[in-house]
């Protein structure tokens, strides 16, 4: 690929800084990021100012994380050569961006967004929802077109958040007469979402039912011994289901052996399969794909100065493409520059 040539499609997606990464964002999203770094062009947010939104009283978390999610990143194989990797706070176009667009955005609008809506409600926030919180699909369409991206690869609960970014986009292109921001497609992973050790729908550290990437040998072992199954399968010889067994699910998402696995839900749903040999199964595979991500993150988090200064350059490479666009924007809309 010529250096200066580059018209590969442009990515942006990132994370909330709020705790270390696990095997859910694994299987959803970073191992697809691996992936779509060699035919893409991508950017990768460390939402640290998102974050704030729901965590305003423990900005020490939020700071703290953005390090540990780039121990995340790299461990899995994001490589810095390949993928952007920058910090929101430290973006200040972003910020701009964010306040311009809030002019053209109701806050009914805000408020009928379907996943802000269910998050308000998880949080417990009713009338005091921060103006942050309440605000900050703004700041993710603002985060968007600021790297004038074209596809998103997020979950399917950021789905509203896209279809806001577009909005927002078609109302400021009709405000000034042209088609200066692009308007972006969500790229919704084929595999569902991994649900928790204890069977509940989505694996969260918040509810202590994830596997951490930086988990050790022994919190693997513990995790899948706790691991939710088949509850009416009390004896090896009676017949199980797979149907919700977190054990075949997470066999599903991560064994390369389809064979073996077939076979042994075969034999786990005719009876005579103990969850223990389908355990241990499990088990080896999660053991032997862990294992190097874990010793790769002890490595990066050995040299936080190093990753530090990932951080700094793609910071510092990312603050000109987003200022260019908030340029280009305040230079439309006819505000002063005085530069
Ligand atoms: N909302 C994303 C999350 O919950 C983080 C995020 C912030 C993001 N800005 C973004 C994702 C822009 C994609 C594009 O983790």
């Amino acid at each position: 690929m010529s250096p200066f040539i580059d018209n590969r499609p442009v990515i942006l997606t990132g994370d909330r800084t709020t705790g270390p990464l696990h095997l859910g964002h694994y299987a959803g999203s970073l191992k697809n990021r691996v992936a779509l770094q060699r035919t893409h062009r991508q950017f990768l947010l460390l939402a640290d100012t998102q974050a704030m939104t729901d965590n305003a009283n423990d900005p020490d978390k939020v700071r703290r994380n953005v390090l540990e999610v780039a121990f995340d990143y790299l461990a899995v194989g994001i490589n810095p050569a390949e993928t952007t990797i920058c910090v929101q706070s430290a973006l200040p176009a972003l910020a701009e961006l964010t306040l311009l667009y809030m002019n053209f955005v109701s806050v009914a609008r805000l408020e009928r967004n379907p996943t802000v809506k269910t998050e308000i409600q998880l949080r417990g926030f009713d009338r005091d929802v921060p103006a942050g919180f309440l605000c900050y699909p703004i700041a993710q369409a603002a985060d968007i077109t600021a790297f004038r991206a074209t596809l998103v690869p997020v979950g399917e609960d950021q789905a509203p958040m896209i279809e806001q970014t577009n909005e927002i986009v078609r109302r400021l292109n009709r405000q000034i007469g042209r088609d200066l921001l692009r308007e972006a497609e969500a790229m919704v992973p084929k595999v569902g979402r991994l649900p928790g050790i204890d069977g509940k729908a989505k694996m969260s550290e918040s509810q202590g039912n994830a596997i951490p990437l930086s988990a050790s040998a022994d919190d693997i072992r513990n995790a899948v011994r706790r691991m939710y199954t088949d509850p009416t399968h009390l004896r090896a010889a009676d017949p199980g289901k797979i149907e919700g067994n977190v054990v075949f699910t997470y066999l599903d998402a991560f064994a390369d052996d389809r064979e073996t696995i077939e076979d042994l839900k075969a034999r786990y749903r005719h009876g005579g399969l103990g969850d223990m040999i389908v355990k241990r199964q499990l088990e080896d595979v999660l053991q032997a794909m862990m294992a190097p991500i874990r010793e790769r993150r002890a490595e990066y988090a050995a040299e936080p100065g190093h990753v530090l200064e990932v951080l700094r350059q793609g910071t510092f490479a990312a603050r000109n493409r987003t200022q260019a666009t908030v340029d280009e924007l305040r230079n439309a809309l006819g505000l002063f520059a005085f530069s």
